[in-house]
């Protein structure tokens, strides 16, 4: 695939050569600067925020800062491959976007998944669709337009309702599941306990389940005519705590493609390589869960060696360009944005998404074009990236 992604910086420089610069910041802080400004104080603590005292959410960050490219000189790199083969998609770049429950209420006309869904359809970047979203899956989805999405599963206690779900992620096209382990029950969050913030509790981003006919039939009355008491029925069923006897069940749900998500130990990935899932995704959810836990980068060396050749999405820190090149150096197969993509989102609907993912892609491609590795292959050689 011959996409240029550093040519994004052209169109920049071109623009404000006829006086037009940039309104959208060119940096991570710039970005969280202004979308702390552009949001509701208590959603933005609650999607900037993380567990504890956000140590994990900060070392998952600077864990990239101890990792350097070795600059490779006459290579000639003037074209750049970023594609990849991903449980039969192909990709035009490796970079993905993580399932932000609550994406939704970032936009300002508070269809935020939808938005989301149409920035992948513009980039070619994936979305990961959480199921905890304003707009059913069917509507997102619908989106999408020919870029590939996938679907991101909280397995409920009610295993009708989770096999539902996941039908109807088939029946909307879903190329494939992620199911999130480490959110069954929420971790120790201080600037939402400070707010008593919890939006799913008021009611927000439930669409899957008010739209689902499992969830509806345990209701006495429909979710339309007493909110809170769907609330209340959720809260009840939302979080299973699985153990890997629950595997083969999931495993028999769906012949889609199966990742979990939450991987960071080696015997964890080798559990799940037995279990028969077709990829692993090694994340802390952004520090967002339990604190005091290692920098997700710092388990992905390990978990790539345990997967064995087994596809591994990564998440958790990944602010730059330079991150997504080291990220894929260590060995992902894709990398994931959470929190970037969100900021992008409340500051232009879908037009910011699309800045923040060209931003990032282009800085990847550019790095390449630099320091001499046109393609992925180039980046996981031995010797590319040293430890400092
Ligand atoms: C998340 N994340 C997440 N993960 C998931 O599997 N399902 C979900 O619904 C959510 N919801 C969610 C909400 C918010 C506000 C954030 C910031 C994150 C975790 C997400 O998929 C990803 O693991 C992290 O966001 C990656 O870290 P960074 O890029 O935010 O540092």
């Amino acid at each position: 695939m011959d996409q240029r992604f550093g040519d994004y910086q052209n169109e920049i420089y071109l623009n404000g050569l006829f006086g037009t610069p940039p309104e959208l910041p060119m940096s991570f802080a710039g970005l969280e600067q202004r979308a702390e400004a552009a949001l509701p104080p208590s959603l933005w603590s609650y999607v900037a925020g993380g567990a504890g005292d956000e140590h994990t959410q900060r070392a998952n960050a600077e864990a990239f800062h101890r990792w350097g490219l070795v600059p490779r000189m006459m290579v000639g790199a003037a074209r750049r491959d970023l594609s990849v083969d991903l449980f039969g998609m192909r990709l035009p770049s490796p970079l993905f976007m993580a399932p932000v429950g609550v994406i939704g209420l970032c936009a300002q006309d508070g269809h935020g998944d939808l938005a989301t869904a149409r920035a992948a359809a513009r980039t070619g970047v994936p979305m990961i669709a959480s199921t905890l979203t304003v707009d059913p899956m069917e509507q997102v989805a619908a989106e999408f337009g020919d870029t590939p999405g996938l679907f991101q599963l909280y397995t409920p206690t009610d295993r009708d309702l989770a096999e539902s779900l996941v039908r109807r992620a088939e029946a909307a096209g879903f190329r494939g599941i992620v199911v999130t382990l480490d959110t069954w029950v929420t971790g120790w969050r201080p600037r939402d306990l400070a707010t008593a913030n919890f939006p799913q509790l008021r009611g927000h981003c439930l669409a899957n389940y008010t739209s689902d006919p499992v969830f509806r039939a345990r209701l006495a009355k429909a979710p339309e005519e007493d909110p809170q008491a769907a609330v209340l029925e959720w809260t009840g069923i939302f979080g299973n705590p699985l153990t890997w006897d629950d595997l083969p069940w999931l495993r028999s749900l769906t012949q889609l493609p199966i990742v979990l998500k939450g991987l960071c130990h080696p015997e964890d990935v080798r559990r799940a390589r037995d279990g028969g899932v077709d990829g692993v995704y090694c994340s802390n959810h952004g520090g967002r869960q339990a604190n005091g836990g290692l920098p997700a980068l710092d388990a992905l060396p390990d978990v790539v060696e345990a997967a064995d050749g087994l596809p591994v999405l990564f998440d958790s820190g990944v602010r730059t360009g330079a991150d997504v090149v080291k990220a894929l150096a260590l060995g992902a197969t894709a990398v994931g944005v959470g929190r970037p993509y969100a900021y992008g989102l409340a500051l232009d609907g879908a037009d910011g998404i699309v800045h923040v993912l060209r931003s990032l892609l282009a800085e990847t491609d550019l790095i390449m074009a630099v320091d001499g590795y046109p393609t992925l292959a180039d980046l996981r050689a031995e010797g590319a990236l040293r430890r400092l």
